[in-house]
C-alpha cells in the first residue's frame, strides 16, 4: 500500500492512490491520519504554537501597577475570614468517614429526647381530638384505603424489624397513612416525644402536597405534627412528635451534619421504585449508617416494581405487601382510538414540531403488523397508522379530539393525560383553553384544566385534588410525576401518550442529553392503574400494541444513565473518600470510568485536589443544585458582579433552550437567532440577549408576540426566569450576593462588559474547548464549512441550530461548549467563540515554556500560544493572585466591593481581556493538517 508522508498529504491530494473509488479515497485519508496519530504518539509530543498573545509593554505595565494594589492591600493584612466557614473547611479535610460518625456519636451520647409531661399532655390532646367532627369525618374516610386496613401489620413490622420494606399499588395510602399510624402508635404509648419522622419525596411538589393533605386529615395546621422542608421552600413541624415530608435532597444535605441522623427516629425513603440516583444513593448511605444506629426504624416504600431487588439489597428484610382494590381498566390503543374517533391525521408537513420520529424505523414496526391486523380494522385506520406522527403526542389536536370524544360519549370522571414534559403540557393547555375548532369551542367552557409538573410554581396545587363541580370535568395534563407520586382520586380515563423525558448519558463521548423517548412497560402498568381508582376506567394508549411490543420492561436506574459530578460531590461533602468504593456497594454501579471521568473534570475544575480532596471551592459548589461547571459560573459571575447574564446562561443550560422549531421553519429559526446573537459569535450571549429582549417586550405588552415572531417559548422563558431567581437566592443565602434580586444593580455593575462575560462563560465551560481550523462559507451562505476538533482531537461541527453555523469570520478561532451531541457527525450544539486571553486566565494546567527560543504560554497541554517573556511572568502572576482570590472569597463568601482592593485584580483582567478583543486580524491562521475529506 502507497504510504504518504506528512508533507506529500498536506501538499495536496496529487499523492493519492490514482484509481481509488469514492469509499476507498475516504478510507485511504482515515488510515493516513490513523498512521500519523499513531506516529504522533511514539515520538516526542510535538508542540505546535498557536497564535500570538504577547501583551503591548505599556498594558504590562498597568496590570502590574494593578496587581500591586491587590497584593499590598493583601499584606496589609484586612482579611478577616469566615471562621464559621473555615472551621467547617478544616474539619472537611482533617476528618474522615469513620472519624466524623465516631464524632457525632459521641455528641448525640446523652441525647433523650423523651419529656414525660408532654407525652401526657399528646396523650390527651390525642383523646380529644376523637370528639372533633372534621377529624372523625376524614377518618372515616382514611378507614377506606387499604393501609388503614393493614394498620396493626404495619406497626408490628415495624416494631419487630429495623428495616421493613412496604409495597403496594399506587394510591393505597403508604404516603399519607405510614407515617401518621407510626406517630399515633407513639403517642398513645406515652411516647410521642420520641417521635420524630422524616419521609423522603422525590420531588418538591409532592412533599408539599402531601404535607398539605396529611394535616388537613389530622384537622390542625401545616407546621404542627406535619410539615415541610424542600429547598429554599419549608413548613417545618414542631420540633417533636412530628412529621416531616422532605425532598431526598433536603436528606441528603441534612447528613452533612447528622451522618448517623440523630435528629430522626423513623426514616421513610419513599418511591424507591422509581431508582433516582438520590434514593440508590441514600439506601447505600443507610447500610452505613444502620449498625451504628440500632434505635432507628427504616421504611422502604415502593410501588409494585421490582421489588425483590430492595428486599434483596437490604438481606432480605422483611416484605408488607398493601394491594389496593382496583376497578378494572379497559385498556385501548391507538388502532382502537383511531377506529373510534374516525379521527385523520394532517400529513401536511408545515405544522409538525420536533422530535420527529424516525420513519423508517416506524415503517419497519407497524408494517409486520398492519399484515397481522388488517382483517380487523378497516383500511383508514391502517392508513391513519402508517403515519409516522400517529404515535405519541405529536399531534396535539389528536389529543385535544380524544378529550372531547370523552367528553361527549362516556360517564362522569376526570382525564388524566401523561406528556413528556412542560412544553407539551403547555401547548395541549393552550388548545384547550383557546380551541380553534367548533368542538372545541363547544367543550371548552366544561373543562377545568389542570397542568401538573414539578417546576409549576407550588401556590394552589391542592385544588387538583378537589372535584369537580357539577358539569364541568376535571383535565389534569401531567408528566411522570401523576404515575405514582401524586395520587388524584377521581380520575376514570386515563390518556397515556407513552413518552416520557429522560437523561441519558453517553460514556465514549461524555455527553449527557435530556431526551424524550418511550415509557416502559412498568410505567404503562402505573398509568393504567390510575384510571381505576374509584370506578371501572378506560386508558388510552396513544401508541400501537406494535409499539409496545418493542417497549423495555422497566426504566434504567438513573445512576446507569448520567454524569456523576453532582453525586460525587455530595458524596465528598459526607466525608465518604473512596467513591469508587462506595459505587460498589450501590444496587447498581455505575462503569468505573464513568466515575474517573468525572472526578477528572472536578479536578479540572478545582473543585477537587490532584489528590481528590475538597477544595473550598468544590464545598460551594457541592451544595449549588446544578452541574458543578455551571454551578462555578455563576459563582464567578456573582463575585465579579455580572449576575444576569450569566445567570441567563446558566439557566438555559441547566434547563433548556427557549427556542422551538417547527418542522419546515428550521430556516425562520434560525434567522431569529441569528438576530439575537447580533454577531457575538455565541449561543450563550444569545440567550441573554433573548432574555432581555423578552423583558422589553414584556414590558410593552407584547410579549406574546415576541415570542410568537421569534419561535420562543413563553412559559420556558418564565421558567428560566423563575430559575435565575432561584440561583440568586441560594448565592444570597451563601453570602456570595447582598441581594437576592437578578437584576439587582450592585450585582450587575459589570454586566454590560462582554469581553468579561465572554471570558467568565469561557471559565464555567472549560475545559470543554474547541478549536477551528479552517472556516468556509458554502456558496450558498447559508452554511458553513469547519474544520474544528475538540481538545481530545475529535472532529466536531457546529450543531447547524448554532448561531455559529454559518458564520466563517470569528475574531478568534477558539470556542468552549456544553454539549456535544452525536448523530451522523459529532456536533457542538451550544458554542462561545472566547480568546486565547480568557481560556489562559480562567483555565487549569497552564503552563509556559520556550520551543525554538520562543516563548510560550500553554493551556491543559492542548493549546501553545506564542508570546513575550513579560507576558508570561505577568500572567502567572496574575494566575496566582486569582487563585488567592477565590480562595479567600471561598472561605469568606462577599462579592467583590467596588473601588476595594480586590477590584482592582478583576480592573487587571479586564485590561488583559480587552486587547483580546481588539486583536482581531492579526490573528494567524494555522494552516490546517487534514486536507478536506
Ligand atoms: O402513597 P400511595 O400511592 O400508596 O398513596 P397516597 O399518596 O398516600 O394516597 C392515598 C390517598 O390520599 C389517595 O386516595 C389520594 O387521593 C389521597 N390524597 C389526596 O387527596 N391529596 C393528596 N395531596 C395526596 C393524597
Ligand atoms: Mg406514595
Amino acid at each position: 500500500m502507497h504510504r504518504g508522508n506528512k508533507s506529500q498529504a498536506r501538499s495536496g491530494k496529487s499523492s493519492r492512490p490514482p484509481g481509488l473509488s469514492g469509499r476507498e479515497i475516504g478510507m485511504y485519508y482515515k488510515n493516513l491520519a490513523r498512521q500519523r496519530k499513531n506516529s504522533d504518539t511514539k515520538n516526542e509530543p510535538k508542540i505546535k504554537l498557536s497564535c500570538d498573545v504577547t501583551v503591548p509593554p505599556g498594558v504590562i505595565m498597568r496590570v502590574n501597577e494593578y496587581m500591586d494594589q491587590f497584593k499590598l492591600a493583601r499584606e496589609a493584612g484586612q482579611k478577616h475570614f469566615d471562621e464559621n466557614f473555615q472551621q467547617q473547611f478544616r474539619h472537611m479535610l482533617n476528618v474522615n468517614f469513620e472519624a466524623f460518625i465516631e464524632e457525632t456519636k459521641k455528641q448525640n451520647k446523652d441525647l433523650n429526647l423523651q419529656n414525660r409531661s408532654l407525652d401526657a399532655h399528646l396523650q390527651d390532646k390525642q383523646k380529644e381530638r376523637l370528639q372533633n367532627a372534621d377529624f372523625r369525618a376524614r377518618f372515616e374516610d382514611r378507614l377506606k384505603l387499604p393501609t388503614m386496613r393493614h394498620a396493626t401489620d404495619v406497626i408490628d413490622a415495624v416494631d419487630k424489624n429495623q428495616v421493613v420494606l412496604i409495597v403496594g399499588s399506587t394510591g393505597c395510602g403508604k404516603t399519607t397513612q405510614v407515617p401518621q399510624l407510626l406517630l399515633d402508635d407513639c403517642i398513645e404509648k406515652g411516647i410521642g416525644t420520641t417521635c420524630r419522622i422524616v419521609c423522603t419525596q422525590p420531588r418538591r411538589i409532592s412533599a408539599i402536597t402531601v404535607a398539605e393533605r396529611v394535616s388537613y386529615e389530622r384537622a390542625e395546621p401545616l407546621g404542627h405534627s406535619v410539615g415541610y422542608q424542600i429547598r429554599l421552600e419549608s413548613r417545618k413541624p414542631r420540633e417533636r412528635a412530628s412529621i416531616t415530608y422532605c425532598t431526598t435532597g433536603v436528606l441528603l444535605q441534612q447528613l452533612q451534619s447528622d451522618p448517623l441522623l440523630h435528629n430522626v427516629s423513623v426514616l421513610l425513603l419513599d418511591e424507591i421504585h422509581e431508582r433516582s440516583i438520590e434514593t440508590d444513593m441514600l439506601m447505600a448511605l443507610l447500610k452505613i449508617i444502620l449498625p451504628h444506629r440500632p434505635s432507628l426504624k427504616v421504611i422502604l416504600m415502593s410501588a409494585t416494581v421490582r421489588e425483590e431487588d430492595f428486599c434483596n439489597y437490604f438481606n432480605r428484610c422483611p416484605m408488607l405487601r398493601i394491594e389496593g382494590v382496583m376497578h378494572p381498566v379497559e385498556v385501548l390503543y391507538l388502532e382502537d382510538v383511531l377506529a373510534m374517533t374516525g379521527y385523520q391525521f394532517d400529513c401536511g408537513n408545515n405544522k409538525r414540531s420536533q422530535p420527529r420520529l424516525d420513519q423508517s424505523e416506524h415503517r419497519n414496526m407497524i408494517e409486520p403488523y398492519i399484515r397481522q391486523v388488517r382483517s380487523r380494522y378497516d383500511n383508514n385506520v391502517l392508513e391513519q397508522l402508517r403515519v409516522p406522527h400517529s404515535e405519541g403526542c405529536e399531534d396535539i389536536d389528536f389529543i385535544a379530539n380524544l378529550i372531547y370524544y370523552i367528553c361527549n360519549k362516556k360517564s362522569d370522571g376526570a382525564i388524566l393525560v401523561f406528556m413528556p414534559g412542560l412544553n407539551k403540557i403547555s401547548q395541549l393547555h393552550s388548545t384547550l383553553k383557546n380551541p380553534r375548532s367548533p368542538l372545541g369551542q363547544r367543550w371548552r367552557d366544561h373543562l377545568l384544566i389542570f397542568p401538573l409538573h414539578s417546576m409549576l410554581p407550588s401556590a394552589e396545587q391542592q385544588s387538583v385534588f378537589k372535584r369537580a363541580p357539577n358539569g364541568k370535568r376535571k383535565v389534569i395534563i401531567s408528566t411522570i410525576i401523576a404515575e405514582t407520586s401524586v395520587t388524584i382520586d377521581d380520575v376514570v380515563y386515563v390518556i397515556n401518550t407513552g413518552r416520557t423525558k429522560v437523561t441519558d448519558y453517553d460514556i465514549e463521548t461524555n455527553i449527557q442529553s435530556l431526551e424524550e423517548c418511550w415509557v416502559t412497560h412498568a410505567n404503562t402498568q402505573q398509568r393504567k392503574g390510575r384510571a381505576g381508582r374509584v370506578q371501572p376506567g378506560v386508558c388510552y394508549n396513544l401508541f400501537s400494541r406494535a409499539r409496545e411490543a418493542l417497549m423495555s420492561e422497566v426504566p434504567t436506574p438513573e445512576i446507569l444513565r448520567c454524569k456523576l459530578e453532582t453525586i460525587i460531590l455530595s458524596l465528598k461533602v459526607l466525608h465518604i473518600d473512596d467513591t469508587y468504593a462506595m459505587f460498589q456497594t450501590m444496587i447498581d454501579a455505575p462503569a468505573q470510568r464513568t466515575v474517573s471521568t468525572a472526578i477528572n473534570l472536578l479536578k479540572r475544575i478545582e473543585a477537587l485536589d490532584i489528590n481528590g480532596n475538597l477544595t473550598p471551592l468544590g464545598m460551594h459548589l457541592a451544595k449549588l443544585p446544578i452541574d458543578p461547571q455551571v454551578g462555578k459560573m455563576i459563582l464567578i459571575s456573582a463575585l465579579f458582579r455580572c449576575l444576569d447574564p450569566i445567570t441567563s446562561v446558566a439557566a438555559a443550560l441547566s434547563y433548556k433552550n427557549p427556542f422551538y422549531t417547527p418542522l419546515g421553519q428550521e430556516r425562520r429559526v434560525d434567522e431569529a437567532k441569528r438576530r439575537m446573537a447580533q454577531k457575538m459569535y455565541s449561543d450563550h450571549l444569545m440567550i441573554h440577549n433573548t432574555i432581555c429582549n423578552y423583558r422589553e417586550s414584556v414590558g410593552e405588552h407584547r410579549d406574546r408576540d415576541f415570542c410568537y415572531n421569534n419561535f420562543l417559548s413563553h412559559t420556558t422563558l418564565q421558567q428560566l426566569e423563575r430559575m435565575k431567581s432561584q440561583f440568586a437566592e441560594f448565592l444570597c443565602n451563601y453570602k456570595f450576593l447582598t441581594s437576592s434580586n437578578c437584576l439587582d444593580q450592585s450585582s450587575n455593575i459589570n454586566s454590560d462588559k462582554i469581553p468579561l462575560i465572554r471570558a467568565i462563560i469561557g471559565g464555567g465551560l472549560y475545559p470543554n474547548m474547541a478549536h477551528l481550523r479552517k472556516a468556509r462559507q458554502v456558496k450558498n451562505r447559508v452554511r458553513a464549512i469547519h474544520n474544528m476538533t475538540t481538545d481530545d482531537g475529535r472532529r466536531v461541527n457546529f450543531h447547524p441550530s448554532s448561531v455559529n453555523s454559518g458564520e466563517t469570520g470569528f475574531d478568534s478561532n477558539y470556542f468552549v461548549y456544553y454539549q456535544r451531541q452525536k448523530s451522523t457527525d459529532l456536533y457542538l450544539l451550544d458554542a462561545t467563540m472566547v480568546f486565547p486571553m480568557a481560556l489562559i486566565i480562567f483555565g487549569d494546567g497552564v503552563d509556559s515554556g520556550v520551543i525554538d527560543n520562543r516563548h510560550y504560554l500553554s493551556v491543559a497541554k492542548t493549546y501553545y500560544f506564542k508570546c513575550s517573556p513579560e507576558t508570561v511572568s505577568v500572567v502567572l502572576n496574575l494566575r496566582s493572585n486569582l487563585g488567592l482570590l477565590l480562595l479567600e472569597k471561598a472561605l469568606h463568601p462577599a462579592p467583590i466591593e467596588e473601588n476595594s482592593d480586590a477590584s482592582k485584580l478583576i480592573k487587571a483582567i479586564e485590561l488583559l481581556l480587552s486587547i483580546d478583543d481588539k486583536m482581531g486580524d492579526d490573528y494567524e491562521i494555522m494552516s490546517d493538517e487534514i486536507d478536506n475529506i
